[in-house]
């Protein structure tokens, strides 16, 4: 079967001077480990919604909750005092006993992996030393044992050079995806260290939608604007439930879909505010127990389906992200990684993270159809989710609880309604 999501977030800690440290991550999925980890990060992930919520206007968002966890992990293997203990609190670890975080990340990722998963998933760290300078045995033994981070020695001052590896790297790693992440800029004399993880997924929705029932449809934006898109159709069984905090500043009842993806681990969960309602007023209330209500109360039954296709893609400077979450110390001239080397006055320059989302019927390639299908909201036979205005959207597994991807549509692929492709519309 055609892929009918391809994910790719990307996460780069960019450790400037004298230390870089570039991190991505993509989307994994599957879990059957007989160890079910359970993810403790939630409550991190909501929180780091909420800043960029903030910060975001009227944009889409995207970002890999589970990478920026994972990243974090690697930055706090090589961290001590301060470093280490914003870490622990601001992500959820701070009630493990020290050190158990790293197995908790360990699991995670590896109930990914697994074998018998339906998803096509490719995980990846590496760590990219400079020649000359010497890391903590220890510290590289963790790394590798904890993120499979593979070691490699470069010479940061041939910084085209290890730009174009790492691009590469990089490239290879996400399906070509991202590319040209880094420039002979972003290194310089000072540079040591570059970390990278990267994980890619590809995965097929459990129900695929029929391209052919793919029409273009109009989505309104919160701003009363309206855009042409194509809106994905379909009816079948999936979770679905109707929620409510009882205020009317939340908008009163929303929708809740859950959309398994083959083999069920993995589900995308997406929450619709009412038509008249803009998803501004919906965001406030969410926060991590929302999300475990909405998972432990969706029901399966009939719905009837009307989802547009999407690509949503961005690029997040986590370095202010993070302070304003509590991780500060690691930016400044009193971070301690003295874990990680003993060469002194090391902290984390930069921190960015790049994440790419599409969404599609079951790939890239799905034709349009040409004909006239009834998308009207007049013949409800089943409950009926419309996706026809701005909604949030996460990417989790299922059993686990971890987040993948976190984000909202505000804006679907627009399509341009002149192209004769679309004419009879
Ligand atoms: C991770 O899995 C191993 C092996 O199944 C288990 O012993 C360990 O307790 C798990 N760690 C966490 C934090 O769940
Ligand atoms: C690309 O990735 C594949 C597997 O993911 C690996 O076998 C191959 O060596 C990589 N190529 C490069 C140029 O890194």
């Amino acid at each position: 079967t055609h892929p009918s999501v391809v994910c790719a977030a990307m996460l780069i800690l960019d450790v400037l001077s004298p230390l870089l440290l570039l991190s991505i991550l993509l989307p994994g999925y599957g879990c059957r480990a007989a160890d079910i980890p359970e993810d403790t990060t939630s409550e991190f992930s909501v929180r780091l919604y909420q800043r960029l919520q903030a910060a975001g206007g009227q944009d889409n968002i995207i970002f890999s909750p589970l990478s920026v966890a994972v990243a974090l992990g690697m930055v706090e293997l090589g961290a001590r005092g301060a470093s280490l203990e914003e870490i622990r609190q601001a992500v959820g670890f701070s009630h493990l006993l020290p050190g158990v975080e790293f197995s908790l990340l360990q699991n995670l990722t590896a109930a990914l992996l697994d074998d018998d998963s339906h998803y096509v998933i490719r995980f990846a760290n590496s760590l990219f030393l400079q020649e000359d300078v010497t890391f903590n045995p220890e510290f590289l033994h963790l790394m590798k044992k904890y993120f499979r981070a593979d070691v490699e020695t470069v010479d940061f001052s041939e910084s085209s050079a290890v730009a174009e590896q790492i691009n590469k790297w990089v490239e290879n790693h996400t399906d070509s995806k991202i590319r040209a992440l880094l420039s002979a800029d972003d290194f310089s004399s000072v540079t040591r260290l570059t970390l990278v993880n990267a994980v890619y997924f590809r995965g097929s929705w459990k129900n695929q939608f029929r391209p052919e029932n793919t029409r273009t449809f109009s989505f309104s934006r919160d701003d009363g604007s309206e855009v042409q898109t194509l809106m994905m159709y379909q009816q079948g069984d999936f979770y679905y439930g109707e929620f409510s905090d009882g205020s009317q500043e939340a908008g009163g009842v929303y929708q809740v879909l859950e959309m398994p993806y083959e083999g069920e681990d993995m589900s995308m969960m997406i929450v619709l505010p009412r038509q008249e309602v803009p998803l501004a007023s919906l965001e406030p209330i969410i926060k991590a127990p929302l999300l475990e209500e909405w998972a432990n109360n969706v029901k399966r039954q009939k719905v009837e389906i009307y989802l547009p296709r999407f690509k949503v893609e961005q690029k997040i400077d986590l370095k202010d992200t993070l302070q304003e979450l509590g991780i500060k110390n690691i930016f400044t001239n009193n971070a301690d990684l003295s874990a990680m080397t003993d060469v002194e006055d090391l902290y984390i320059g930069k921190a960015v993270q790049k994440a790419y989302l599409e969404v599609t019927e079951e790939g890239a390639e799905g034709a349009v159809g040409s004909g006239m299908i009834a998308l009207t909201r007049t013949l409800v036979l089943y409950p009926q989710v419309m996706a026809d205005h701005p909604f949030f959207f996460i990417i989790r597994n299922r059993r686990t609880g971890s987040i993948l991807f976190m984000g909202r549509v505000m804006t679907p692929e627009i399509i341009d309604p002149n192209d004769h492709a679309f004419d009879s519309m």
